[in-house]
C-alpha cells in the first residue's frame, strides 16, 4: 500500500545555483539554456534557486506579488515573517520558470553562527576567506533554510529532489544530509577547484593527478574551504555527477568519489526554417568585420578582403588552461608555412578575452573614426557626382560619358585628399586594441614569436582584451553575430571540464578546434566517427608534448587556409547539421536518469 501511494505521489523538481539570475560563466548557459525543455518535463513543478542581486534581478526577474496557495509561497511567507530577505517570482526568460531568491545580507550577523556550525559539525574553515565565500557560505544557509522548511511542509505529499550545481550553491548540503531531510539530492560539479588550479600552476598536470594530495594542495593555495564543501557535497549527495569524463577523472582524486554519471552540456537550439539562411548572416557579419579590419590595417598596409580568412578565441583570462600559448605558437608556424608556400592569403586572429584596461587604445578608435570620415566624403562625392552627370547627361548634345572629374568640387577633392593622408601612417597596426593596465602573458608572447603585424606576415593578430557585446565601439557587434562573421573557432584548452566556446561556433555553422582534454572534444570523439569531415578539430593533447601538439594545431590551420570557398561553403553546412545533437531536448534524458536514481536511492 505504501509503495503504491508514493508512486503516485507528486513530483517537484529544483535546481540551485549562484549563476540563477546572475551571469557570471558557463553554469549560467547551462541552466538558462536548459530552461525550456525542463519546463517541457515538469511544468509548474519545476523551481530554481539563486542569489538576489536587486541590480540584476531588475532585468531578469518579476515578482510574484499575490498568494499563489503554492507550498512554494507559503515556505516564502514564513522565511519572510522571520525577517528573511526572500523574492519569489518569474525568471524572465524563454520558459519563465518560477525563482526564489535569496537576499544573503538578510542573515546579519546569524552568518557567524552558520559558519561556526559548518567548522563544529563538519570541519570545514572558512576562517578568513575572501568575501565571495562567505556570501556563498550564506546563500548554501539560506537554500538549507528553505528546503528543511519545504520539506517539513510537504513531503508527505510530494517528493523533493534538489539538484546543486556546484559548491557555490551547495554549502548547506552536509547539514541537510546529516539533518536528514526528506528530500533526493543531485551535486553536479562543473569544474573541480584544485584542478582548475593546479592545471594553471604544475606542469605536466595530468600526469602527476593520481599523486596529489587534496588537503595539502587545498592549503597551499588557501582553498580549503572552498574544495572541503566540494569534496563533502560530492560524497555525501545520493547521485554525484559532473560534465565530461576528463573531470570525473579529477573528481575521483580531489573529491573521493567517481561520479555516478556524466551530464553533458546542450544549448537550446533554434534553426533556422531557411536552411541557407546561416550562410547569408555569415557573409553580412563578415562584411562588419571587414570594416573594422579595413579602419584598423589599411593605414598602414592593405590587402585583398575577398582573401582575407577570420580565425578567433575566446575565454577568461587562463593563458595556458585556454591554449592562448598553443594557439599563439601553432599561428606563428602557420604564418611561417603560408609564407614558404608563397600564398596571398590572409589569416587576421581575433584573441578575445577579459583582462584591466583603461580605455580603448585611442589610434585604434582615431583611424576607425578616419576610416568613417572617408566613407562619408566618398559617399558625398558620389552624391554630387550623381546629380551633376545626370544633369550634363539629359540637357548635353555630346553622347560619351564626360570627364567626372570636373562635377566634383575643389572643396571635397581637398577634403577626401587631406582626410586619406591623415589616415596613412607608416607605424605598424597594433596587435592590442586597448590600453592594458599591465603588459600581460598574452602581449609578452606575441612581442616573442613576433606576430606584430609586419606588411608581409601573412597571420595577423589581433588582441581585444574585453569580450565582444554590441555597445563595443570596434565592432558593433554582438558575440554572437561576431562568431558568424569568422571562418574558425580556435580552443585547444589545456584544462577544460566541458567548454561551451566551440559549441557555440558549430551551431552557427562555423567550423572549431577542440581539445581531446575538453570536456565537448572528448565527448565529441566519444559520439562522432568522422568530426573531422565535419569540421571539428580535435588537438591531441593528451599524450602529446606542447611542441608537437603546436605543430598538430598549425598543420590543421595550413589545411584549413588552403580550402576553396567551396568546400568552406560545404563544410559549414556539415557543421551546422550537427547542432541538433547538441540541443537539450535530446540531452535532457541526462539529467532526468539523474534524477530518477537519486529519487530511487533515497527510498529504495
Ligand atoms: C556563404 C554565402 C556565399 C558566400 C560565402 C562566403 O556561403 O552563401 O554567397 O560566397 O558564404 O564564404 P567565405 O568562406 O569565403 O566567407
Ligand atoms: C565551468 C567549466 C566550463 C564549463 C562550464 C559549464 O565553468 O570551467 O568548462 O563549460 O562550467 O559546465
Amino acid at each position: 500500500m505504501e509503495s503504491l501511494l508514493s508512486a503516485s505521489k507528486r513530483k517537484l523538481l529544483i535546481e540551485a545555483a549562484w549563476e540563477v539570475c546572475n551571469q557570471v560563466g558557463g553554469i549560467y548557459t547551462v541552466i538558462r539554456s536548459k530552461v525550456p525543455s525542463m519546463v517541457e518535463k515538469w511544468d509548474n513543478d519545476y523551481i530554481l534557486l539563486g542569489p538576489y542581486f536587486p541590480q540584476r534581478a531588475a532585468v531578469e526577474f518579476e515578482p510574484i506579488t499575490h498568494d499563489d496557495g503554492t507550498e512554494i509561497g507559503r515556505v516564502v511567507q514564513s522565511m519572510r515573517s522571520r525577517g528573511l530577505d526572500v523574492q519569489y517570482g518569474y525568471w524572465l526568460i524563454t520558459g519563465k520558470p518560477r525563482v526564489v531568491l535569496f537576499g544573503i545580507q538578510s542573515l546579519g550577523a546569524g552568518l557567524d553562527q552558520v559558519k561556526y556550525g559548518l567548522w563544529q559539525r563538519h570541519g570545514i574553515s572558512t576562517l578568513g576567506v575572501e568575501d565571495l565565500v562567505n556570501q556563498v557560505v550564506g546563500f548554501g544557509e539560506m537554500i538549507r533554510l528553505f528546503l528543511t522548511e519545504l520539506a517539513e511542509e510537504s513531503a508527505r505529499h510530494v517528493d523533493i529532489t534538489v539538484h546543486f550545481h556546484e559548491w557555490m550553491a551547495s554549502s548547506g548540503l552536509p547539514d541537510l544530509r546529516q539533518d536528514n531531510v526528506k528530500i533526493a539530492t543531485v551535486f553536479t560539479t562543473h569544474a573541480t577547484m584544485l584542478g582548475r588550479y593546479l592545471a594553471q600552476n604544475e606542469s605536466g598536470f595530468y600526469g602527476k593527478l593520481p599523486f596529489f594530495d587534496w588537503q595539502r594542495e587545498a592549503k597551499h593555495y588557501n582553498i580549503e574551504a572552498q574544495a572541503t564543501i566540494e569534496r563533502l557535497s560530492a560524497q555525501l549527495c545520493h547521485v554525484f555527477t559532473t560534465v565530461s569524463d576528463v573531470t570525473a577523472r579529477e573528481c575521483e582524486v580531489f573529491l573521493g568519489r567517481i561520479p555516478d554519471l556524466i551530464l553533458p552540456n546542450g544549448l537550446n537550439i533554434v534553426r533556422f526554417t531557411a536552411v541557407h539562411e546561416f550562410q547569408n548572416l555569415h557573409v553580412k557579419y563578415k562584411e562588419r568585420i571587414h570594416e573594422f579590419i579595413m579602419g584598423h590595417f589599411f593605414q598602414s598596409y592593405s590587402f585583398d578582403l575577398e582573401k582575407t580568412l577570420y580565425f578567433f578565441t575566446s575565454g577568461r583570462f587562463e593563458f595556458s588552461n585556454k591554449g592562448y600559448d598553443l594557439t599563439l605558437e601553432a599561428l606563428a608556424r602557420l604564418n611561417y608555412k603560408m609564407q614558404e608556400a608563397n600564398m596571398d592569403t590572409t589569416v587576421v586572429m581575433f584573441m578575445i578575452t577579459k583582462q584591466p584596461f583603461r580605455s580603448v587604445n585611442p589610434d585604434v578608435l582615431h583611424s576607425r573614426a578616419l576610416l568613417d570620415e572617408i566613407q562619408e566624403t566618398c559617399k558625398a562625392i558620389e552624391n554630387e557626382l550623381g546629380n551633376k552627370l545626370f544633369l550634363s547627361a539629359a540637357s548635353g548634345e555630346d553622347i560619351n560619358l564626360p570627364d567626372l572629374n570636373q562635377f566634383v568640387d575643389e572643396y571635397w577633392r581637398l577634403r577626401l585628399r587631406r582626410t586619406i593622408q591623415s589616415f596613412k601612417t607608416k607605424n605598424l597596426p597594433p596587435f592590442v586594441t586597448h590600453d592594458l593596465v599591465q603588459e600581460d602573458d598574452m602581449v609578452r608572447f606575441i612581442r616573442q614569436i613576433q606576430l606584430v603585424n609586419n606588411a608581409h606576415d601573412r597571420v595577423k593578430v589581433v588582441y581585444h582584451p574585453d569580450f565582444i557585446s554590441s555597445t563595443n565601439p570596434l565592432f558593433g557587434l554582438d558575440y554572437g553575430q561576431f562568431v558568424r562573421g569568422c571562418h574558425l573557432g580556435v580552443f585547444p584548452s589545456y584544462y577544460e571540464p566541458w567548454g561551451y566556446t566551440p559549441l557555440e561556433c558549430v551551431v552557427r555553422g562555423i567550423p572549431t578546434v577542440t581539445s581531446d582534454l575538453s570536456g565537448f572534444g572528448d565527448f565529441i570523439m566519444q559520439i562522432m566517427r568522422d568530426y573531422e569531415n565535419r569540421g571539428i578539430y580535435v588537438v591531441n593533447r593528451k599524450t602529446q608534448t606542447f611542441n608537437e601538439a603546436a605543430e598538430q594545431l598549425a598543420n590543421i590551420l595550413f589545411r584549413f587556409v588552403r580550402l576553396s570557398q567551396r568546400d568552406r561553403i560545404t563544410q559549414r553546412n556539415r557543421v551546422e547539421n550537427i547542432a541538433e545533437v547538441f540541443d537539450w531536448t535530446n540531452l535532457r534524458s541526462y539529467y532526468d536518469t539523474a534524477h530518477d536514481l537519486a529519487l530511487k536511492r533515497r527510498k529504495p
